[in-house]
């Protein structure tokens, strides 16, 4: 049998297993864990307070896109209290998840959706580092990025596709907190579309937003 190349990276002071099936997780994404500690009133800075919490520890939090895991399986583990569910499209990326999951000792749900579609529960928080890599942008190196994988990177619509999508869904489903990670580039964009549908800017640290009813 073909073995499958793995890699380690990690991704807030932990070890995960990386495969040719998921990102390689990215340094500008753990402000995302950042900002849902700070949301729930954990300190995550060494000597900056917390602001005062908006959300209990004790809430369900949603991965959309989860790729590695990183983002559920750190956050499962800083908030023990909290349950996490996390989701990919990709099967492939799934298998690698579970397994940084159990290696990680986090107990994170896994399950297979496009986007909310095969989710049946309301979460309190959905947490999303989707595709929004647009193809033709002329300062991305395809060489580089052609080593993960292309559903992990790109999506359409100027690479919000799938923010739009998730956006809508997430409105319609009544979500009341949603944290997505997207190029500064976009932003405008994707607060007044979020606008439009209803979400408030509540807060912007680097790659991340964080938007609530
Ligand atoms: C940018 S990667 C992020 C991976 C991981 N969350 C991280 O931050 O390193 C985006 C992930 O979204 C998944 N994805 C792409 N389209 C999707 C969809 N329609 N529904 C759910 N997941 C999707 C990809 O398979 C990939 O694992």
């Amino acid at each position: 049998m073909k073995e499958t190349l793995q890699n380690k990276q990690d991704f807030y002071g932990r070890d995960y297993i990386v495969t040719p099936d998921v990102l390689i997780p990215r340094p500008e994404t753990e402000m995302m864990v950042d900002a849902i500690l700070n949301l729930i009133g954990k300190p995550f800075l060494p000597g900056v307070k917390p602001s005062e919490p908006k959300l209990p520890e004790d809430i369900t939090i949603l991965d959309v896109g989860t790729g590695s895991g990183c983002i559920a399986i750190t956050l499962k583990q800083l908030l023990p209290q909290a349950k996490v569910i996390a989701t990919d499209i990709s099967d492939k990326a799934l298998i690698v998840a579970k397994k940084n999951a159990v290696n990680l000792e986090a107990e994170v749900e896994f399950l297979q959706s496009d986007l909310l579609d095969g989710v049946k529960i309301k979460p309190d928080l959905v947490a999303a580092n989707l595709p929004y890599v647009d193809e033709s942008w002329d300062w991305i190196d395809k060489e580089a990025l052609s080593k993960e994988p292309a559903l992990a990177l790109y999506a359409d619509n100027g690479g919000l596709e799938l923010i739009y999508k998730l956006i809508d869904q997430v409105v319609e489903r009544g979500v009341k907190h949603l944290i997505l990670e997207a190029d500064p580039c976009q932003h405008a964009r994707i607060i007044d579309y979020a606008k439009k549908k209803g979400l408030t800017l509540r807060e912007t640290r680097g790659f991340i937003l964080y938007f609530s009813e």
